[in-house]
């Protein structure tokens, strides 16, 4: 490939995380010396590694000639063994036609409006687990008894299934997206479990129809024949894997970042109107996968890249970090500084670009935008008990999350 340079260190993907799960500090030395650069995969496939946000934009914005269907048994692979990416019914990884159908079948459920909609019920089910993590006193771990909890319920809602049938998809989401942090056994066996979950219930919902979205998925499936039974199934599959991991990950990633620059978080208790700008920068500043978040897309022609780092060749598979994209100083200066009054209209890449823009974004929005609302209301001397630098961080998963998040107050 014209213009890309070869980096001269070891070049396995993906590089190792900066301190407390930032991005990597080989993203930056690439950045600077070399944007496009070739890497190989955890699975021996070469790709090409994209750091400019101007790059990744173009990159993920045109669905035209990059293509995220990779369902050809020689098209490369991220990760070896990972059952998110491998699901070709998954809308997540199709192209053209058949991903605009599923698209569109959804797109009534996550509108602006719809998400307004639900601001009233998203605030009581925060109160709700807010009222436990109180009665249990400090210190309370904020990942497993409320950022987990609340995408959870939210998902449920939004699909029309009880909490306690949606507390049980949280371990087969951990099994999705397992690398090797979970036995290929025993994420086939979860895997299986869910499959037979959802064939279930949605032969139970067929016999009692409620009002809901997975209502409308089983009407557009066999009144209109729009999709296929395992479509709906992976459907199904999708929204609890978008709905549940992303959130959780950017509400622990968030209260982290907040109680590392207390003078951010005294500033959102002296101006709630910073909140929406808050929610964007901090999902900037620690987004919720960090350093290998991002998909694989492929090149269906020749493609100039517009900082002019190179041409990406036909055939040739692009990797695009989204967490490179926000911290790239040309988009976001001093792009280590976490501020509430950044200008312009630059998007931070977090909910992607394209036909595969985030469809939750909205909801997502609502969601962390009334975390950190009720928090700061109930809970205005918050802060972490222990040192940041102690906190556990997962590994062999697609993305790093916290694996707990002690707070007191
Ligand atoms: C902070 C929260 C969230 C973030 C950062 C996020 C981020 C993203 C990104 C970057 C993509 C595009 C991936 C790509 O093209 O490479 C995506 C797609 C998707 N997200 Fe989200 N998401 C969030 C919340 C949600 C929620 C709440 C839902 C649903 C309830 C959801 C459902 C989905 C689905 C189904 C897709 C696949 C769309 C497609 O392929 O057309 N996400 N998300």
């Amino acid at each position: 490939m014209e213009g890309v340079v070869m980096a001269d260190s070891a070049d396995s993907f993906p590089f190792s995380d900066g301190p407390l799960a930032s991005q990597p500090p080989e993203f930056v030395r690439r950045r600077q010396q070399c944007p496009v650069s070739h890497v190989t995969l955890p699975t021996g496939d070469p790709a090409l590694l994209v750091l400019k946000h101007q790059d990744i934009e173009a990159i993920m914005g045109d669905d035209r000639r990059f293509t995220r269907d990779l369902s050809d048994p020689s098209a490369p692979r991220l990760f070896p063994n990972i059952l998110v990416l491998e699901d070709p019914e998954l809308m997540m990884n199709m192209h053209g036609d058949d991903h605009l159908r599923l698209r569109r079948i959804i797109a009534s459920a996550f509108t602006p409006r719809r998400a307004e909609k639900w601001r009233d019920e998203v605030r009581a089910i925060v109160d709700e687990l807010l009222d436990d993590v109180e009665r249990m006193g400090p210190p309370v771990d904020l990942m497993a008894n409320f950022a987990y909890r609340l995408p959870t319920r939210m998902v449920c809602r939004l699909l029309g299934i009880s909490d306690d049938e949606g507390d049980r998809t949280l371990g087969w989401v951990a099994a999705w997206l397992s690398v090797d942090a979970i036995p290929v056994e025993e994420r086939d066996k979860a895997a299986a479990e869910f499959t037979a979950w959802a064939v279930a219930l949605i032969e139970e919902r067929r016999a009692n129809p409620q009002d809901a979205l997975l209502d409308h998925l089983i009407s557009a499936r066999d009144v209109d024949d729009r999709l296929t039974e395992g479509e709906l199934v992976s459907m199904l599959r999708g929204l609890i894997i978008g709905g549940n991991e992303t959130i959780a990950n950017a509400i622990s990633r968030s209260v982290l970042s907040l109680m590392r620059f207390p003078e951010r978080w005294e500033e959102l208790l002296a101006n709630r109107d910073l909140i929406p700008k808050a929610v964007e920068e901090l999902l900037r500043f620690s987004p919720p996968g960090g350093g290998a978040s991002g998909l694989l897309r492929l090149a269906t022609e020749d493609v100039e890249l517009p900082s002019g780092a190179g041409t990406v060749r036909k055939g040739q598979a692009v990797l695009t970090p989204l967490v490179a994209a926000g911290h790239d100083p040309e988009a976001f200066p001093d792009p280590e500084e976490l501020r509430f009054d950044r200008e312009g209209k630059t998007s931070t890449m977090q909910f992607g670009a394209g036909r595969h823009f985030c469809p939750g974004v909205h909801l997502a929005r609502v969601e962390l935008q009334t975390v950190l609302a009720a928090l700061l209301d109930r809970f205005p001397k918050l802060h972490l008990p222990v040192e940041p630098e102690e906190l556990p961080w997962s590994e062999g998963s697609y993305g790093t999350s916290l694996l707990g998040l002690p707070v007191a107050w």
